[in-house]
């Protein structure tokens, strides 16, 4: 298989990753709680180095804040709904994935909040100034998809976040696709919350995710119970990390996550980017040559993520996705990859969205010219 679905989730992950969560699980696979054992001493040390490692690559001060959760979509709903109150405004953008839109869309069909979306671009990026002019009185939060996951594009995150602090706005980040992959330094990009998932560029497992929240952010607690701490008290902790963090942590996935978090330091965020970027560029290179196939926002390989998102004329996203599976054994994803709004952008809602094709750090310049050849051939057949 020709792996192309790396936005969805990254694949093969390290070797390393599948070695230590093997070994961890075998050898300390115990819960952390205030046990004095050995192997509960060493998971709980785990469990801080990943809270630390994570909270040094976004540029936060205490590891106790970065806390985890199921994925970024549970961390979403636990920042979103912890921080909205009745009558608030919000804005956000027509870029994001579904584990925003829904939350934020529950919170107003309940009456208790507003919400603008903002467009993009042609090419695919909201204008920072778009967010000044949508501020209202009521207006608390913003909340920005960093990467787009259907057409790859990366947001102004310091711009927005100085028009945030300027009119004192909770900015809160979607990094589901940039975390591990776009150097984010919150400070400086004056972001409040940032959301991350494991299982995409940080290279980990699924069901591990969690956010960063910056001090004085007061995130309300949605969720009660277990922590192994002061057992005798009624009433959740209200600290970091236990604020948003309930019963025990999924322990083989943030093991995962250390060893994916690990890798990607010692090959360079930098580095791994620039390789699926040229990837990327060539495979657009090749696929914009051809007649009868469309590239969406994909005009340039600067300030992006290397995800295209194509049709080819008169052929349905999803039988192409089809083709290229049982044809060429190239796996990809079609239709509209949980984030609607994008498709209304770019004019592929009406039309079962589109064809994505996704790099990671594992695929090679053979699989691009694969994945040309396939789409070449594919636009060539006669509709
Ligand atoms: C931009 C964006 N946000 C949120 C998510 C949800 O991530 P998770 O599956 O970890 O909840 C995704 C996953 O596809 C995504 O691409």
């Amino acid at each position: 298989m020709i792996y192309l679905d790396n936005s969805a989730t990254s694949f093969p992950k390290p070797d390393v990753v599948y070695e230590f969560m093997n070994s961890f699980y075998r050898n300390h696979g115990v819960s952390p709680g205030r046990a004095g054992f050995d192997a509960a001493i060493e998971t709980e040390e785990m469990v801080q180095e990943t809270r630390s490692l994570l909270t040094k690559l976004f540029n936060g001060d205490d590891a106790n804040r970065l806390t985890f959760s199921y994925n970024a979509s549970d961390s979403l709903n636990m920042i979103l709904q912890g921080l909205a109150n009745p009558g608030d405004h919000v804005i956000t953008t027509m870029l994001e994935h579904n584990s925003v839109l829904r939350p934020l869309f529950h919170l107003s069909q309940d009456g208790i909040i507003d919400v603008t979306h903002l467009p993009f671009d042609g090419h695919g990026y909201v204008n920072p100034d778009d967010f000044r002019k949508a501020i209202r009185k009521n207006t608390h939060m913003v909340v920005v998809n960093h990467c787009s996951n259907v057409i790859g594009t990366v947001q102004p995150l310091a711009e927005i976040g100085a028009i945030c602090k300027e009119h004192r706005l909770i900015f809160i980040v979607d990094a589901s696709q940039s975390a591990g992959a776009i150097p984010i330094d919150m400070k400086a990009m004056d972001i409040d919350v940032l959301v991350f998932t494991g299982h995409k560029c940080l290279m980990g497992p699924t069901g591990i995710g969690g956010s960063y929240v910056m001090e004085g952010v007061p995130v309300r607690l949605t969720r009660f119970g277990g922590t192994g701490v002061r057992s005798a008290q009624k009433t959740h902790l209200e600290e970091y990390p236990y604020r948003l963090e309930c019963g025990t942590l999924n322990l083989v996935g943030v093991a995962g996550l250390n060893a994916g978090v690990k890798w990607v330091l010692e090959h360079g965020i930098e580095n791994l980017h620039q390789k699926e970027i040229t990837l990327w560029d060539k495979l657009r290179k090749g696929v914009q040559s051809l007649e009868n196939v469309i590239t969406y926002c994909a005009d340039n390989p600067d300030n992006r993520n290397p995800v295209l998102s194509l049709n080819i004329k008169g052929f349905d996203s999803g039988d192409v996705g089809t083709m290229l599976d049982v044809d060429y054994d190239i796996a990809c994803r079609t239709g509209l990859q949980c984030a609607p709004l994008v498709h209304v952008g770019i004019g592929t809602d009406k039309i079962h969205g589109t064809v994505r094709l996704s790099m990671g750090p594992f695929n090679t310049e053979d699989h691009i010219h694969a994945a040309i050849l396939a789409i070449t051939e594919i636009a060539s057949i006669r509709r």
